[in-house]
């Protein structure tokens, strides 16, 4: 009984990857958040972010990839024991890891980009794919929260996200390192965003905005810098981290949340422009893909 359902899933799985398939696969819109330098926000923008979509009623993953430094679990106030790489090595299943934060969000923990790929022509992969699809297969966004700088394993996920952010702070060093993530960027992605945060207020955000944009804009053919908005420096964020607890979620009268509303509005809005034009792809077809660049 169980092998035959397996076989089914390999079945519905191969026919996902199929570009001509006629299947009415979900198209899951997976954006990642990323930066040149850590400490300038991504966990904490990641979570907030996931939390208000799934509040907004979508079917949200938020996928801890920040290998090594995985804080999400804290800043979500659960626990993670294992992770992406414990399923790969069948120590255990993808749904014991899975945590339901609420109705709409999954926190998935990821470990090492570059652990995963070493599975991609493992049997366990394919399983691994099956039940993915199974239950990760009706998420409409995927946030992933990667690493800071510009590994292999990053780029190959920044290269098959939809959209990505790239986070930095108004300090020259963070700026710096932002562009030259953005760069790297552009070598296989035509627009990348940008979200500034710890900003002092909207003037010095958007200040900020049109130098990067000026440099990019002359140094960089065919590239569009997208600018999401600013998040400023807010007691109440260092606060809630320290709690545990996610702004998004006590706080909805906070210019915090007000600034996030913003820029989760512009994100949908791009999004929606976009989607007339992208392929349908699950979950489970972005992970293939993913470890098909290695
Ligand atoms: N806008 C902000 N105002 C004040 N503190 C912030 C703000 N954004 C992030 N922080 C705090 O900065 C610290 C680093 O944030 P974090 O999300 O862990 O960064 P990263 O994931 O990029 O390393 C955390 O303690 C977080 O609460
Ligand atoms: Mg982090």
């Amino acid at each position: 009984m169980k092998k035959d359902r397996q076989a089914t899933q390999a079945d519905r799985l191969k026919e996902l990857l199929n570009d001509s398939s006629e299947s009415e696969q979900k198209h899951t819109k997976v954006i990642s958040i990323t930066s040149g330098k850590g400490g300038v926000g991504k966990s904490t923008i990641s979570a907030n972010i996931a939390f208000m979509l799934s509040e907004m009623g979508y079917k949200v993953g938020l996928l801890d990839a920040d290998f090594g430094l995985a804080n999400l679990d804290i800043i979500l106030n659960t626990r993670v024991k294992q992770n992406l790489v414990d399923v790969l090595n069948d120590r255990c299943k993808l749904e014991d890891i899975i945590i339901d934060i609420n109705e709409n969000l999954k926190l998935i923990p990821g470990d090492s980009g570059d652990e995963i790929f070493k599975f991609k022509d493992s049997i366990l992969a394919e399983k691994f794919l099956a039940d993915a699809d199974e239950l990760l297969g009706d998420l409409d966004y995927l946030i992933i929260d990667t690493g800071a700088g510009i590994s292999k394993a990053n780029q190959a996920i920044l290269a098959e996200s939809d959209e990505v952010i790239v986070v930095t702070m108004p300090d020259p060093s963070a700026i710096t390192d932002a562009y030259a993530t953005i760069k790297v960027c552009s070598k296989f992605l035509n627009t990348v965003n940008l979200l500034l945060n710890f900003t002092k207020n909207q003037k010095e955000a958007d200040l900020i905005y049109q130098k990067i944009s000026k440099i990019a804009d002359s140094n960089i053919e065919d590239f569009k810098l997208f600018y999401l908005g600013n998040l400023s420096r807010d007691s109440l964020i260092t606060k809630c981290s320290q709690n545990r607890l996610l702004f998004a979620k006590g706080y909805q009268n906070s210019l915090s949340f007000f600034e996030l509303s913003e820029i989760i509005r512009n994100l949908i809005e791009k999004l929606e422009h976009k989607l007339l034009t992208s392929k349908q792809r699950g979950f489970a077809v972005f992970v293939r893909r993913l470890m098909d660049r290695f």
